[in-house]
Order: C-alpha cells, then structure tokens, then sequence
C-alpha cells in the first residue's frame, strides 16, 4: 500500500480508501483495477497504476462535481497558487486554452493575442468563431526565433480595437520570454477587457525569486499551465486557474465540461494533487536547484565556442521583459548547422534528446528532476558537438523568418475559413491565397500558417526553408506540404 498522506492528497486518499474497501468492482474501466489488463502492459508498469486507474463510484466524486475529494484537492491548488479557484485538467492545456476562449470571447468578438499562438489557441478561436486581432512578437534576428511581444504593440492593439473583448498572452514562450505582463494586463483591464494567459511553461514560476513573476500574480484573470511539462504531473494534466471578478465562473465551469471528456483519468488526476503536494511541501528547494543548475550550465554552454545560449543579457531588448532560466536555448547556428542537424547528432552521438530544435536553436528544460550530473552529462555532449560535427551545407543562416505586421487582422477568421469551401493547390503557387487549414512546425507547435490567414510568398519560402533543414511539419492534410488547402 502507498503510504498515506492524507493531509495535502486528499485525492489519493479517497482512492487508497475506495481500494481498502475491497469491493467488487462492476464499473467503468474495463480492466478492473488491473485485473482484466494485457500482460505486457502490465509487466512494464505493474499493477498498482492500474488499480488507481478508477472512476467516479461514490466516495471518489467526478471532475465536475461542485463538492468531493477532487474539489478539496483543487481547493488546496487554489491557495497555493494564489487563485480564487482552481481546476485540475486531463486534456492538458489545450483543453483549458479551449475553455477559457469559450468562456470570453464569442462569435465576431475580438480578442488581442500574438501571432505566435500555439495552435491550441487557433483551435480555440475557431470553436468559439472570435476574431483574432495579432500583435506580432519581436523577432531576434540572431536567434531566428520569435520573442513575446512588446507591451507597445499590444498598447497599439488595444487604441486600434477598443471593441476587444479580451487579451491574451504568453508567460513565458516555449523559450523561456517573458512580456510586461503587469503593464499589459493593467492596460488591458482599464480597456475593460479581461486577460487570458497562456503559462503553459510557467507553472514554476510563483517557485523560486530568480524567475519571472506568474501571471496570476499581476493581476491576470485565467491562467493555463502544463503542469505536465515543467512539474511532475504525467502528460496531458494541466491546471486552469481563475481570478473571479471580470469572469463568469459558471460559464467557465459549463465550458470546462464541454471541452473534457466525461471518463477524466483519475490516474492523472492523482499525479496533479501529487505534483501540487510536491510544490507545497517543497517548491522553493526544488525550482531554486533547476535555475542554479540551468544558471551553471547556461554559463559553461556560452565558454564553448560556436554556441551561445541567451539568458539575462537579453532582457531589454524588444520583446524581453525577462528570461525563465530552466529554459536553455542553445543557438548552434555558429557551428554552421541548423537546429535540427544538432539535436540529431547529439541524439545519435550523445545520448541526449532536446525538447525541441529549429532553423538556428536546440532547446533542453531543465526542471526538478535535474541534478548536477544530468547537467554535466548535456553540457559534455554540446562540447563533443561544437568540436565534432562539421557544417551540412544547410546553413542555418539560409532560414530567416518572415516579419509580420505589428497589428495585423486575418483575411477570414479561423472558424469562417475552417467552415468555407475550399480547394487544394499546389503550396508553391499559394501566394494571395486565404489559407483554408493549420500548417504547423512541431514543436513548438506555433502556426506557421493558420485558416483565414493569407498567404505570402515569404511564408511559402520559409516553410521550404524549414522542410530543407527536416523541421517536421504537421497540420496540413497534405503532410509533404507540396499542395495546400485554401479557401476557394
Ligand atoms: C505555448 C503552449 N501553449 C499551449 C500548449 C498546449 O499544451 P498541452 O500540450 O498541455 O495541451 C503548448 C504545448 O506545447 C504550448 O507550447
């Protein structure tokens, strides 16, 4: 039996009593508690995940229940995080990101956001038929990677469409930017719109003094995290916190059961409270090593020539307010390779895989489950790369990214061009074009392209450029990206 801890898992605690009971269980799922399970399955986890792999039978509760042992748990994540409520989510943060656009910004309504939105956002905008009013993040020419968007754009936005209903930001980007959020979502709330944050890789950032401030504590309204990408949650479980004031909480709650399913995992539900208990007993401790650790090894990447890893000595420049240092985006570009030639190579010869690369970048996440030796074991594996591999000829300086409007409207919006009629064509001869589906680079998932959005020659280029370099391209129906979808 797991050990008890009652106190601040009040989830688990349900379920360990629900087990001692030692009922016969005719329910929902069909393995039983493991009994009914494949034996390979089995083997590889063993059955005591199974049996915590329950449902809502009395004594457990359901996610949508107003009162119970998840309600209590979530309570506990509330206060912690300094939310009015909080609600635990088992379609990641994409399933939150959906919920909070339905929540606030309907059909033909305008909401402020970046143009380098992950595509849950797009998927949001096109459930819920708003109007996508973009502010273009800064782009770091250097780094060939979007930044967040400074708080002057968004203040633009905000003067041309008074009429938005809502703002949106992202705290911080995959890369670890932050915006002014404090002063964006003061302007946003004097604009009478609420602000919505997209803190899917910020769930540690209350943690520790060295990291930026969350959202929440600035004054945002709802607020995503992946507490599966950073904490120690298992994928898809996320946590949606809410301010209560500017926002209809049951709204938020009938939209939260629209978007999840209705058999949630409580498998993940039970790794949330635990991720959450995690960070109560020990949060400061935990996230203060992952930023000493990923400071070290920040400063032992930038003496190894070739590479450069940007941290502090960005803040200031357009579009960084200030940097997540667990992030370490290391620009390879130096070495004369691209993004995705190193994370190969240090797959193959070093036995290290990255988060994520592009054209110019390999980023790795440094989180609580770090320790010195795993750090020292990456920053060895980047030396041997800077010294071993040599220039492909695919230059990462050939990718340059094309440069959006500061303040720019789609042709169509993302429901109208995902619902219109459309044609296929080939992607080369695009240009003019309303694009009538989402083309992706993933990760990190942004749209390179997004339906209702028109095309351009600099788009289609740098696609191609990025298909070269064997960035994988998701999203398109056609996955080569030889011909595309538009509007007709
Ligand atoms: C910035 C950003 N927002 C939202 C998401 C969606 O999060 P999830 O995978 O938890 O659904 C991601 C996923 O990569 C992301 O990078």
């Amino acid at each position: 039996m797991h050990k008890q801890h009652a106190a601040n898992t009040p989830f688990l605690a349900a379920m360990q009593r629900y087990l001692a009971e030692n009922v016969a269980p005719f329910h929902t799922p069909g393995h039983k508690l493991g009994a009914g399970v494949h034996e390979s399955l089995r083997q590889q986890i063993g059955p005591a995940a199974f049996s915590l792999d329950l449902t809502c039978v009395p004594g457990l509760g359901d996610l949508f229940d107003k009162q119970g042992p998840i309600q209590d748990s979530q309570k506990q994540a509330a206060a912690l995080y300094g939310a009015d409520a909080s609600y635990y989510l088992v379609n990641g943060t994409t399933g939150g990101i959906y919920a909070m656009l339905l929540t606030t910004v309907g059909p033909g309504e305008k909401i402020i956001l970046p143009r380098n939105v992950h595509r849950s956002v797009i998927g949001g905008l096109i459930l819920s038929g708003a109007i996508p009013v973009f502010v273009s993040p800064a782009l770091d020419s250097r780094l060939q990677i979007a930044m967040n968007v400074p708080a002057s754009s968004y203040a633009e936005a905000m003067r041309l469409h008074p009429d938005a209903k809502a703002v949106l930001l992202i705290n911080p980007t995959y890369y670890g930017v932050v915006a002014e959020i404090a002063a964006i979502t003061e302007q946003a709330h004097q604009c009478g719109m609420v602000v919505l944050v997209d803190e899917a890789h910020g769930p540690h950032l209350g943690f520790s003094k060295g990291l930026p401030p969350p959202a929440l504590s600035v004054g945002a309204d709802l607020v995503v995290q992946s507490s599966h990408k950073i904490l120690s949650a298992m994928s898809q479980a996320s946590l949606l916190h809410c301010r209560l004031g500017r926002i209809d909480q049951g709204r938020l709650e009938s939209m939260l059961q629209l978007v999840q399913s209705s058999s949630p995992n409580y498998l993940l539900l039970a790794s949330l409270e635990a991720a959450v208990a995690q960070m109560a007993e020990a949060g400061p401790q935990l996230i203060g090593r992952s930023v000493a650790l990923a400071t070290q090894a920040r400063q032992r990447i930038n003496q190894i020539d070739g590479l450069y890893c940007f941290g502090e000595d960005c803040i200031g420049q357009p579009g960084v307010a200030g940097v997540d240092a667990t992030k370490l985006t290391v620009t390879v570009s130096g070495l004369g390779i691209g993004g995705t030639a190193a994370e190969r190579w240090l797959r193959q010869h070093g036995k290290v895989q990255a988060e994520l690369s592009d054209s110019h970048n390999v980023l790795f996440l440094v989180t609580l489950a770090d320790d010195a030796a795993s750090l020292d074991r990456l920053v060895v594996a980047l030396a041997r790369l800077a010294a071993e591999i040599s220039p492909n000829g695919q230059q990462a300086a050939n990718v340059t990214m094309p440069v959006a409007e500061i303040v720019a409207l789609a042709a169509l919006s993302p429901r109208d061009a995902t619902f219109a009629r459309r044609r296929r064509m080939s992607f080369a001869a695009a240009a003019g074009q309303i694009a009538g589906e989402t083309v992706t680079s993933y990760p990190p998932g942004i749209p390179l392209l997004f339906p209702g959005e028109r095309i351009t020659a600099e788009v289609i280029a740098y696609c191609q450029a990025l298909q070269r370099q064997g960035c994988k391209i998701l999203g398109p129906s056609d996955p080569t990206l030889s011909t595309v979808e538009v509007v007709a």
